[in-house]
């Protein structure tokens, strides 16, 4: 059988990696598919970094045409992240007939829709298992494994860095900020660890999720999204004493025919499977009508896991292309019955909200009350400390309201004098 010629543009840690796995792991991979791939070349800019693996000096360059230009080459490898220069080296890999394997999240989260089709036009396949959760199969799962099934619901914990900060705040009683540069040192944080705790690296991957799971290209502007990085240890306490744990869900489910999509911390109780999601593990919890409830849960980072995922793509193409039988693109954009968003004032949630007050006689009152002319009744509440003084947090459960009706309130809760400061409201799981 003859061996697929494979180009790697980026030989940073998961391009090391998918090397790595090749060169140790190609005789295995033989026996399993039947198949051998090999990387006739790798283009980065920095060829003198030193990498724990051997590759011949004249597999190497750093001029990316060597590869695209290449008409021997059938696979191209993209692994440098980023929007630009990636998009236009994987528009050429296309353009001139080549199968195309990624990982880039933001790529194909902004781009997706250009990519794809020119990929359907060309006759080609764009692979891309390892831009959503590392080593977990779940892009093969909506496409593929889920294929009979109408997705009802996605939730998923799918940024490891947050998961591993809110995780150490919550066991560990760890602070935001040195969490955070453990995340860094464990190598699973971007480059700009921004994209982890403010959301947007979940919201590339729920959009890549949405497409194969509703069959509809969100404009990621457009999905609604809020980080973790005004969560403080004492949310995280109180939430717990009540038996919640507070995550960075990424959603997309299906209300009343229109998609509800956001990212957001969210409270969820403590005995539910995502709740045992902890450090920087990924987990991905499908509802289907078919299937019921599915979890995927793995390593959504790292070397090792996302390399995996890279080298399955690879493998997949690799057989197809060894048989001449290309893959197509399935047509991801289908009607699933679906019109239009969900605005996210017209979502309706469960909150946890903490008011900062002067502890006097009637503020919770006067609180209570304006909350009950927007018809939000409150679940719990406790106050936590007691100071004559100085404001004490005030801490509450609401039952289910209307998210703008909620944010009415608590603009008039906000002006009352006993109030300092904003308040700080949770969604719950829903
Ligand atoms: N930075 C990402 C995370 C890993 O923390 O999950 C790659 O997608």
């Amino acid at each position: 059988m003859k061996k697929v010629k494979t180009g790697l543009i980026g030989f940073g840690t998961v391009g090391t990696g998918v090397v790595k796995t090749l060169a140790g792991k190609g005789a295995f991979i033989k026996k399993k598919r039947g198949v051998a791939v090999e990387i006739v070349r790798i283009a980065d800019k920095d060829l003198r970094r030193k990498r724990p693996v051997k590759v011949p000096r004249s597999k190497l360059t750093t001029d990316v045409n060597k590869i695209l230009n290449d008409p021997a080459i059938d696979i191209v490898v993209e692994l440098i992240g980023g929007i630009q220069p990636a998009k236009k080296f994987v528009m050429k890999a296309l353009k001139a007939g080549k199968h195309v394997v990624t990982a880039n999240k933001a790529l194909l989260a902004n781009s997706g829709k250009e990519i794809f089709g020119l990929a359907r036009k060309k006759g080609v396949t764009v692979r891309f298992e390892a831009s959503v959760g590392g080593g977990i199969p779940v892009i093969k799962a909506l496409s593929e494994d889920f294929a009979a099934n109408t997705i009802q619901a996605i939730y998923g914990i799918i940024n490891g860095t947050s998961n591993y900060i809110l995780s150490k705040m919550e066991e560990d009683g760890e602070s935001f900020k040195s969490a955070l540069k453990s995340a860094q040192d464990l190598g699973i944080a971007e480059r700009n660890p921004l994209l982890d705790i403010n959301g947007m690296d979940s919201a590339h991957k729920l959009a890549i999720l949405t497409l194969l799971g509703f069959g509809r290209y969100v404009d990621v502007k457009k999905i609604f999204v809020e980080g973790i990085q005004n969560i403080e240890l004492r949310d995280i306490r109180y939430a717990k004493q009540w038996g919640y744990s507070i995550k960075l869900l990424a959603i997309a489910k299906e209300d009343g025919g229109r998609l509800d999509v956001r990212v957001h911390p969210t409270l969820l109780s403590s005995k539910h499977l995502l709740a045992g999601v902890r450090g920087a593990q990924n987990a991905i919890y499908i509802k289907g009508d078919m299937i019921g409830e599915s979890l995927l849960y793995g390593e959504g980072a790292g070397q090792k896991a996302t390399s995996s995922a890279v080298v399955s793509d690879i493998v997949d193409i690799a057989e197809s292309v060894a048989v001449g039988k290309a893959l197509e693109m399935p047509n991801m954009n289908f009607d699933s019955g679906i019109r239009g968003m969900k605005e996210i004032g017209k979502v309706k949630s469960r909150y946890y909200i903490r008011f900062m007050a002067v502890d006097k006689p009637g503020v919770l009152a006067a609180i209570s009350g304006i909350l009950a002319r927007f018809k939000i009744s409150i679940s719990s509440v406790t106050q936590k400390e007691r100071h004559k003084e100085h404001a004490v947090p005030i801490v509450m459960l609401t039952h289910d309201a209307v998210e703008q009706d909620l944010k009415k309130a608590l603009s008039i809760i906000y002006r009352l004098n006993a109030i300092a400061g904003k308040p700080v409201t949770i969604r719950m799981m829903r």
